[in-house]
């Protein structure tokens, strides 16, 4: 490791307390209002133009190609997996190839029974009712959601006190599509209710490189094949991250260049936003340091590192740790997270020669949260 890395590292190792700054890097899941537009026109429109997932693909457009033959409205679906894989693209894909008006909401807007009950209540037959984040609802909410979801009825409470009576309300049947990072977190009762679950995993280097062709074209970025595998290597396996790398490569392209997107321009864009050569980000590099360098490599419970890294454990949780365990990074045992043997080493460090030993536990679909705080 080069002195000028080792410093980046140390910077990046804060004490608690201190502002939670890697929130501002590159990859942020929640990104500003134009990031948000420039988003929705890189979306692709219809399941035949979706890249990636293939099982998921498969299985959904079965299940959608199924219910426009029967002339019904398809079972709810379920949608689980990290920030940036597609998981509001697809519900958007959903309502488009159903040829339905699609309704967007999420868990947090929903704080009370009544604001489900009104959007309910407002829904024509056939909507998909698309909910974000479902697992933030509130319990009051989730119960109303899943009786409409499987009776197609609300109960509107009238008055209040003793006097107050609940009427209850037909809907017309229509289709839920709730998007979640964390599928464990939701109370059975509201799981079962979905016919069909799919679990976006991260996406093969080969097709984020057609998501980055297709997405060059849609901005008008003149990339070549190397600038592209470049960009596709380095982005976590996540379409959203390698979309904006690709306008960081271009902007730097911009002003050293010609705007040209090549391996150059790529490289050096990439270094100057903090993505190293493995794809690992400043909050990635962040987790991996404070288990290694504070914790001797774990294991260490979520909260004290989350806090060790200037962050919310549910960030650590949704957006860092996926990837660094698929990726063979970290590992999740009984007793907490502990770096593995490829972190040491991509961090250039010896691991201590008394390393604990653990037997790692698969990253199940609803394992995280589950094993300690
Ligand atoms: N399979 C895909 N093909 C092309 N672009 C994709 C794909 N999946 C996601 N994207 C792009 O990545 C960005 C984030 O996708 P989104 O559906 O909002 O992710 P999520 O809702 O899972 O966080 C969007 O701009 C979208 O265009
Ligand atoms: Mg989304």
């Amino acid at each position: 490791m080069s002195a000028d890395r080792r410093d980046g590292f140390r910077s990046e190792i804060r004490e608690a307390g201190d502002p939670p700054e890697a929130t501002a890097r590159v990859v942020d899941a929640a990104g500003t209002e134009d990031e948000r537009v420039v988003e929705a026109a890189l979306r692709p429109r219809r399941l035949a133009e979706f890249p990636g997932q293939p099982r998921v693909r498969d299985q959904l457009g079965l299940v959608l190609e199924a219910a426009r033959r029967r002339g019904t409205p398809p079972d709810h679906v379920l949608l689980s997996g990290p920030p940036g894989l597609g998981k509001t693209t697809l519900a958007m894909i959903v309502a488009a190839e159903l040829e339905r008006p699609i309704r967007v909401t999420s868990g947090p807007a929903i704080q009370h029974a009544g604001d489900l009950a009104a959007v309910l209540s407002s829904l024509d037959e056939g909507e998909v009712l698309f909910l974000d984040e479902i697992h933030r609802m509130s319990r009051s909410a989730e119960e109303m959601l899943y009786l409409a979801m499987e009776d197609f009825r609300v109960d509107v409470v009238v008055g209040k006190g003793p006097g107050a009576t609940a009427i209850p309300l037909e809907l017309p049947p229509f289709t839920v599509v709730g998007a979640t990072t964390r599928a464990g977190l939701l109370p059975a009762p509201l799981r079962d209710r979905f016919g069909f679950t799919g679990h976006l995993d991260f996406y093969e280097t080969t097709d984020l490189v057609t998501i980055l062709h297709r997405s060059a074209g849609l901005l008008g970025v003149d990339a070549d094949e190397p600038g592209i595998t470049e960009v596709a290597g380095r982005s976590r396996g996540t379409p959203r991250i390698a979309n904006r790398l690709l306008r960081r490569v271009r902007d730097w392209a911009q002003v050293h260049g010609e705007g040209h997107v090549d391996h150059h321009a790529a490289r050096e864009a990439l270094a100057l936003f903090d993505v190293d050569d493995a794809g690992l980000d400043r909050l990635d590099r962040a987790v991996l340091q404070a288990l290694c360098r504070r914790f001797g490599g774990g294991p260490v419970g979520l909260s004290t590192l989350a806090v060790s890294v200037g962050e919310e454990a549910d960030t650590v949780e949704t957006v860092a740790e996926p990837y660094l365990v698929r990726e063979g990074y970290m590992s999740r045992t009984p007793r907490g997270r502990a770096a593995t043997a490829r972190a040491w080493q991509h961090l250039g460090l010896t691991p201590p020669v008394d390393a604990p030993q653990q037997a790692a536990l698969p990253l199940a679909d609803d394992g995280p949260g589950r094993l300690e705080g």
